[in-house]
């Protein structure tokens, strides 16, 4: 894991860096960084769609607006292999990162982050002004 945390370390110094998202709330654009990491490393984009907007599989960002977290949770953990979503109850990336993965999903459904990778939003929105 600690292998894991170093790799990470350059990652978030560019996080802290885009300074729209990481000066309001640094830790939160590390959140939403981590999240969409774990998301990409889980490759849920295979099934839920380009941006996780939907695919073979209902869009994500639909799914954590119109539903309670505990129904994301429910679906994420144990899954309904019969209707082709895999649980990942024993993945244990996504069960450290499943808060990260909720907070990203959220921002996008509220509008508070483009698709993509969150650093790189902040980034474009900097360029954009
Ligand atoms: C192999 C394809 C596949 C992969 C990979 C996959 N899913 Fe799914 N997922 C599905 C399918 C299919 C459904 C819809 C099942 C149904 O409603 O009949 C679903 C449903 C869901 C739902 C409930 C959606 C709703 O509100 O109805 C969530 C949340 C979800 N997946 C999250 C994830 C996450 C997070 C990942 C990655 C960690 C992931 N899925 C990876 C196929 C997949």
């Amino acid at each position: 894991m600690s292998g894991r945390v170093a790799t990470m370390a350059p990652l978030l110094a560019l996080v802290l860096a885009a300074s729209d998202v990481g000066a309001a709330d640094p830790d939160q654009a590390i959140e939403w960084e981590r999240g969409w990491s774990a998301l990409r490393t889980m490759d849920c984009a295979r099934c839920h769609g380009r941006d996780h907007e939907g695919w073979a599989a209902p869009s994500l960002i639909a799914s954590v607006r119109d539903a309670p977290r505990e129904r994301f949770d429910r679906w994420v953990l144990d899954g309904d292999i019969g209707r082709g979503m895999p649980g990942y109850r024993s993945q244990p990336l996504v069960v450290a990162e499943l808060n990260a993965i909720y907070a990203y999903l959220l921002a996008r459904a509220r509008g508070e982050i483009r698709a993509g990778r969150p650093s790189g939003a902040a980034r474009s929105a900097e360029v954009d002004r």
